[in-house]
């Protein structure tokens, strides 16, 4: 509580800490909260933001807190229980956040520690709680810990990054950067290179120095006392690197950025990371509060650790195995819901974020858009699991990439260009309504609008049942007040058809069919229910893209991408 003493001179904080110490006691014990025992993280829906894009408050084209704290109305309606807030601390924005100056504090850019009480405050009066992201791997060049690191070879922090000396004129190693080009970068001054696993201006942390690891978790506790209730953590799988220096074994073949092609068995997934998850767990169960993983895996075994070994670890590991299924097809999705529901663990569904193509062109046929982005919240929002929605999706926001390399602001995108355009495409202002750039702001935006702002924004949407925003509004609000849904197993039918994915939802004597046609072709569908208690079963519609309510469950006729939710009794 140290620093947020400090700001309690103004009457208006007084008034913000008492109104946290009133609302606090719900939020502070850590007990389930069903009769099914879950935790309030498995029944919540969480919203990735990305601040500089969501709303500018001050019109300088970029988004801030207040803005945020100016749409907590819109995201309680649409049905949101928990913002992760992609960085937000002071940075010098090489990585537009990912590179961290200061850990305890906001960028002026985004506003001030005020205004972050003032959001933290208003949103939790609305039952939302604040996730913030953790970029625990590496820190800006500009930290202070680095700046004195890199001061000389004896300084009290050089042990707080990896340092390593020259072999033979050269870097330590093959080690390559994520952005592209070596990993190492050498500190002319100290003679020695400095480890990045991302931009050399994100020089990665030793977290095998136990005085890292003690500010790193006091920074969590930090904010904890701040009233947040979790944090997205960044790259978890790189914060180990062999102490041997090995190099990683080369594969055939060259990546997007011309560099060779390495089997990272040195860099990634190194098994020292568990025990820091486990020491942030700890922490974060002394405040009821949630990690959420950047767990990138190539495989249910690797996904499954990240939970721990006796689920001591990262509460919500995301399933990127599950996004990156990059087709419409009911195989591949039924395949991996099934590993993932394999694991043991608690699911975690995304189908975009601001590192990745957004999910409207990606599963987007060109003629059904519309269509399947509801298709695709059919699946994501109906699984047993934690959905995380990425900004705008809701209202089928699509990428706006760049078209000339003068106008792209991620660098990778610029070193790489055109084979990688970057990630601007995927982080363009919020669409809030068809007036100049979309509501987003008065000023000029950081990031053009797309065109498709005319048709695809909230305002409009709002006023058409039939628009995609509608859609997410009923199927969250359903998904919010149906116990089979929050609660209920997954029980998968109708295996081996190519087009339809169906499961049932059930929990106790409550069951939901969920039937899906992923494919751009009426199906027609008939489901046996025998074998699951219902030898007559009797479907009543929840929620569906059909213009008619179905007759019977043995002869369902589906649209071509239509979307079929409904209660089963017998
Ligand atoms: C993952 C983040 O999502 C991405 O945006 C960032 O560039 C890297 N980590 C490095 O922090």
């Amino acid at each position: 509580m140290r620093k947020l003493y400090s700001f309690c001179s103004s009457c208006a904080l007084l008034f913000l800490l008492l109104s946290r110490l009133l609302t606090f006691g719900a939020y502070a014990q850590n007990q389930p909260v069903d009769a099914a025992g879950h935790q309030w993280w498995q029944n919540a829906v969480f919203y990735e933001i990305y601040p500089r894009s969501f709303a500018d408050s001050n019109n300088d084209g970029v988004g801030d807190l207040n803005g945020i704290t100016s749409k907590l109305d819109y995201l309680k309606k649409l049905g949101v229980d928990a913002i992760w807030i992609t960085p937000c601390y002071p940075s010098p924005q090489v990585d537009f956040g990912y590179d961290v100056s200061d850990y305890e504090n906001i960028d002026p850019m985004y506003g001030t520690l005020l205004d972050f009480d003032r959001m933290e405050s208003a949103a939790r009066q609305r039952g939302i709680r604040i996730i913030m992201d953790y970029v625990i791997n590496h820190t800006s060049d500009r930290h202070k810990w680095f700046l004195d690191s890199r001061s000389s070879r004896d300084s009290a922090h050089r042990d707080w990054y990896v340092w390593h000396d020259p072999k033979n004129g050269g870097p330590p190693n093959n080690w390559v950067s994520v952005f592209g080009g070596s990993a190492w970068q050498l500190d002319p001054q100290t003679g020695q290179y400095y480890y990045h696993a991302f931009y050399k201006q994100q020089p990665d942390l030793n977290w095998n120095n136990p005085e890292v690891v003690k500010a790193m978790v006091d920074v969590t506790r930090w904010w904890y006392e701040r009233g947040v209730s979790g944090f997205r953590l960044d790259a978890v799988d790189k914060l180990f690197e062999d102490p041997d220096m090995r190099d990683n074994p080369v594969l055939p073949g060259k990546n997007e950025h011309g560099d060779p092609n390495l089997d990272e068995i040195y860099t990634s997934g190194l098994p020292g990371v568990h025990d820091v998850l486990r020491g942030l767990r700890k922490v974060a169960d002394e405040h009821n509060a949630v990690l959420v993983g950047e767990t990138w895996t190539s495989n249910i075994q690797e996904l499954r650790k990240y939970y721990g070994e006796h689920n001591d670890e990262i509460q919500l590991p995301m399933d990127f195995m599950f996004a990156m299924v990059n087709k419409v097809s009911a195989s591949s999705f039924r395949k991996q819901i099934s590993l993932v529901e394999s694991s043991g663990g608690w699911p975690v569904y995304v189908i975009s974020n601001h590192d990745i193509q957004r999910s409207y062109d990606r599963y987007g046929d060109g003629q059904h858009n519309d269509a399947i982005a509801k298709l695709m919240a059919g699946i994501y929002l109906t699984l047993r699991g934690t959905p995380i929605l990425y900004y705008g999706e809701e209202i089928g926001m699509e990428n706006n990439d760049p078209t000339r390399v003068e106008d792209v602001k991620d660098p990778v995108g610029r070193v790489n260009w055109p084979v990688d355009k970057g990630r601007d495409g995927e982080r363009t202002p919020m669409q809030w309504n068809n007036r100049p750039n979309g509501g987003f702001t008065g000023g000029k935006p950081w990031l053009p609008v797309p065109a498709s702002v005319t048709t695809h924004n909230v305002e409009s949407e709002s006023k058409d049942p039939k628009s995609i925003l509608e859609f997410y509004r009923h199927l969250l609000a359903l998904r919010h007040q149906n116990r089979a849904l929050l609660d209920g197993e997954y029980v998968p039918l109708n295996q081996e058809d190519p087009n339809v994915l169906s499961y049932l939802r059930r929990y106790k004597d409550e069951t939901v069919l969920v039937a899906l046609n992923m494919s751009g072709t009426p199906q027609k569908v008939s489901f046996d229910l025998a074998t699951q208690g219902f030898p007559s079963a009797k479907a009543k519609s929840l929620l569906t893209t059909l213009q008619t309510e179905p007759a019977s469950l043995s002869d369902l006729a589906l649209e071509p991408f239509a979307v079929y939710i409904a209660e089963v009794s017998k």
